[in-house]
């Protein structure tokens, strides 16, 4: 009841509840009064209903009116020990919150051992054990279906995790940042910058590019679109770049679809795919065991450094840039 922002509520409901619960009583009371005497009959009195139905004037039997007093006398009692009475707390200090947080701390006292179990061991070996697989598809059911799919293979717009391709990386530490942090992409929408033309042109170089039908010309022109707008994100081989989560697109994997009209769309509408982080909600030892299960669906992998692609390098004109990319990339890499 503390959502009330002055006592007037609380008074109303409190004078209401006794005025009624002494109302009652009250007027029980008063219908107490007649006793037939000893031998007395009861009377009939002159109403009469249909011809023939006449009404008695007996007392109110006796086992009836103690069912008033005891649900009477019930009421006060549970208005003394439990809330109920305006913002009185009941003088057991019972709440539904501590009912609820009772619950849920014999909940974790019960499962929070079983899940904790697999905190202290690497991914890979808990993705090897038969259990937290078990353990881990009953919360991928629960949390990440709905998005990813039962089979995990995801959908249109949802990437699918039982493959090698990912979109930020497939080792244990890159998934675990995905389902932890979540993820948002950021394919910005460049209809507008290209025109027209110049996204069917570098649209048929994209689809050029998994070797898909396309038209030469158009590509051909499309090239020099993507170097300047795309590679930047997708790399200047086009191969993807886990930092941005930037998909490969030389792979016939499609996360919005692979037609001219799909990747049309994608690059003159923008993408923004977003994957919920889960951290918060879940706690870290069931994303520990989301990541084994994950990593454990065929597509988990080693850590592997990411080349950062050569951008500046594809420029031509500037071979001498181009000749000391490499130097000033390998310490870089190392990191
Ligand atoms: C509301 C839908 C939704 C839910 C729920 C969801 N995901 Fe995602 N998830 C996505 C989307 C969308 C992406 C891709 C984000 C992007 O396009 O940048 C993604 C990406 C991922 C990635 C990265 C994939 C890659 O290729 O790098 C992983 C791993 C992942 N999700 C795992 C999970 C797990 C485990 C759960 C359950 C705890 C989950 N997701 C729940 C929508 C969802
Ligand atoms: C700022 C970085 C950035 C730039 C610039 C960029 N992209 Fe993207 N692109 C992305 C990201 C990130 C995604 C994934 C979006 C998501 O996960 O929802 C994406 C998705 C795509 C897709 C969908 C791929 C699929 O699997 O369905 C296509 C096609 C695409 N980009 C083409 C291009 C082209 C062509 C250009 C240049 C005209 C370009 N992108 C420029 C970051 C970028």
């Amino acid at each position: 009841m503390q959502e009330f922002d002055t006592p007037f509520w609380s008074w109303y409901i409190i004078i209401l509840t006794v005025a009624s619960i002494v109302g009652t009583a009250i007027f029980l009371k008063s219908q107490m009064t007649r006793r037939l005497a000893p031998g007395e009959k009861a009377q009939e009195m002159e109403h009469k209903w249909d011809g023939d139905l006449v009404e008695l004037n007996n007392p109110l039997p006796s086992w009836w009116v103690n069912l008033f007093w005891i649900t009477m006398i019930f009421s006060v009692v549970y208005l003394v020990l439990y809330p109920g009475l305006g913002s009185f707390k009941g003088i057991l200090g019972w709440t539904s919150f501590g009912e609820y947080d009772a619950e849920i701390q014999e909940a974790k006292a019960k499962y929070d051992p079983v899940f904790n179990q697999f905190m202290g061991q690497p991914v890979e070996q808990v993705a090897a054990s038969g259990e937290a697989r078990e353990m881990g598809q009953r919360l991928f059911y629960t949390y990440c279906a709905q998005c990813h799919g039962t089979d995990a293979a995801g959908a249109t717009g949802f990437p699918n995790l039982v493959d090698k391709d990912w979109l930020y990386g497939g080792d244990a530490e890159s998934i675990k940042a995905s389902i932890a942090n979540g993820r948002m992409g950021v394919m910005p929408a460049l209809g507008a910058a290209l025109g027209d033309e110049g996204t069917k042109q570098v649209a048929n170089y994209v689809l050029s590019l998994s070797g898909a039908n396309h038209d030469a010309g158009m590509a051909a022109a499309g090239k020099a679109h993507f170097d300047t707008n795309c590679a930047a994100c997708h790399g200047a081989d086009a191969k993807g770049m886990a930092a941005m989560g930037a998909p490969n697109l030389t792979d016939k994997i499609w996360l919005y679809g692979g037609s001219e009209k799909a990747i049309a769309e994608s690059i003159t509408k923008g993408r923004n795919g977003v994957m919920p982080a889960q951290l918060q909600a879940l706690g870290e030892a069931k994303v520990h065991l989301l990541t084994s299960y994950v990593y454990g669906l065929g597509g988990g992998m080693a850590k592997v450094e990411q080349q950062p692609a050569p951008v500046e390098a594809t420029a031509p004109e500037d071979a001498a840039a181009a000749e000391a990319a490499p130097a000033q990339a390998s310490p870089a890499n190392a990191k």
